[in-house]
This record gives structure tokens, C-alpha cells and sequence, in this order.
């Protein structure tokens, strides 16, 4: 089993460690989508297992799932993990209480939600954040005024899903693109019904005006 994140682990642990936003914006914003009345909760992506650590303090019983053998070695220390190749999912019907996506949502096809819609029970919940589809428009980028530095954002084609490839230390990383109406109504096809979106502005620091969505946080509930 084998994708392309299988040579990121490095990559990702980099960008864990050097971007304050992580801390600053995106952990507050998934403990906001956070539906902590219930017991097991699915770490969708779960990387080195940052955020299982986030949910069992939130008093979450933190499950992890990733196709990254070396960072699911370091999520082992909050909870249980599998190895899985998403979107399949080796979870019986209905057995879990909730699932979260933290920065996995966009690397993954649609196929998630009808996955997660068969794991999850009904009247459990979905929290995901992810990079706004504002920003994950292919052709989306800042543009800086060489004679002042003014810094502009050039919105790329936001309204035709899409991908882009991003460069990881010499190693393509896949972001799909869905706008925000396209992933809503699969998630709705699903059975997933909206229970909160929140759009967070950019960080300041060289980025433009605040504003500008950078992340999304959405909770949904599983009918
Ligand atoms: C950007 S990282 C986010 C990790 C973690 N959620 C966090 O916030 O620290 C994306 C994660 O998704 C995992 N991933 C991407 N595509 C996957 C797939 N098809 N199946 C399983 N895991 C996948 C990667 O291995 C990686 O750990």
C-alpha cells in the first residue's frame, strides 16, 4: 500500500514544526467544530497524531487512521491507529461517534463522506478544517507590487474543481479543489447535514488584507 504521502512524513513534521498558524488558528478552530458530548472519535489522516492528542484532552476517545507508517508509529502514543488507504475505511457500520479531518480533507476525493456517512452512527458528527477553497483554486496565489510590495491575491478559478500540485522538499503534493457549494452537496447527498461553518481570515504577516478566508471549519451531524 503505497501514495505519494508515503514519502511526506518528513515534509509534513516540517511544516507541523515551523508554522505558528498551526497552533495559533488551526487547533482552536477544530476544538470550536468539536462535538465533545460523544466517546470515539476518528482521526481521518491523522498524521503523527497531534490532533488525537488534541481530542483526548478534550476528553475524546481519539482512534487515528493514515497510510503514513512513520508518522502512525508516533500517533500510536495517543490512542489506537490503523493503516488504511483512504477513503475505505475497515470500521463496521454505524461504530464510531464522530470523525475529524484536520488538513486531510483536502487531499482526499468525495468518496469520504458516503465512507464516514457509513461509519459514523446516526446522530453522531463530522468537524472538519481545512485550507479555504478561496485559497485552493488552481491559479490562486499572492502577487507582490514589485514597485511598493503591496501584496495582492490573484482568486485563480475558483468555481471548476480541480487540483494543484504543490512542491514538498522536491516532491509533488496533491491539493483538490472543491468549491464551497460542490462540497456542501455531496456532503448533504450523504447525509450529513450542516451544523456550523466558520471561515477564518488570513494570519497577518506579508498576506493580504484580513478578510480574506484562509481556513474553513465546518461541524456537520450525521442524520
Ligand atoms: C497535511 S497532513 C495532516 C495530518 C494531521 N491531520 C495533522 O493535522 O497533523 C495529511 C495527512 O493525510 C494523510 N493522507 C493523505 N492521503 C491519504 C490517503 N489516501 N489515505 C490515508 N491517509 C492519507 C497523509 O499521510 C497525511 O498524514
Amino acid at each position: 500500500m503505497t501514495n505519494e504521502w508515503d514519502d511526506l512524513a518528513d515534509w509534513w513534521r516540517e511544516e507541523l514544526e515551523t508554522d505558528p498558524t498551526y497552533v495559533e488558528v488551526v487547533v482552536p478552530l477544530l476544538l470550536a467544530m468539536l462535538d465533545t458530548r460523544t466517546g470515539t472519535v476518528l482521526d481521518v489522516g491523522c498524521g503523527n497524531g497531534r490532533i488525537m492528542g488534541e481530542l483526548a484532552l478534550a476528553g475524546l476517545e481519539p482512534v487515528g487512521c493514515d497510510i503514513n507508517g512513520s508518522l502512525l508509529a508516533e500517533a500510536a502514543t495517543f490512542g489506537p491507529v490503523m493503516r488504511v488507504e483512504l477513503p475505505g475505511l475497515p470500521i463496521r457500520q454505524a461504530s464510531i461517534d464522530g470523525a475529524v479531518l484536520v488538513l486531510s480533507f483536502e487531499h482526499l476525493e468525495n468518496e469520504i463522506f458516503s465512507e464516514l456517512a457509513r461509519v459514523i452512527r446516526p446522530g453522531g458528527w463530522l468537524a472538519a478544517v481545512a485550507n479555504h477553497p478561496f485559497i485552493t483554486a488552481p491559479g490562486s496565489a499572492s502577487i507582490i507590487d514589485p514597485t511598493d510590495g503591496e501584496v495582492f491575491w490573484r482568486p485563480g478559478t475558483y468555481l471548476d474543481p480541480g487540483s494543484s500540485i504543490e512542491d514538498a522538499n522536491g516532491q509533488p503534493v496533491t491539493f483538490l479543489h472543491r468549491p464551497i457549494g460542490e462540497f456542501l452537496t455531496t456532503a448533504a447527498k450523504a447525509e450529513f447535514s450542516l451544523s456550523e461553518l466558520r471561515e477564518v481570515p488570513f494570519e497577518p504577516g506579508g498576506l493580504p488584507d484580513a478578510g480574506l478566508p484562509r481556513l474553513i471549519g465546518v461541524r456537520w451531524t450525521r442524520q
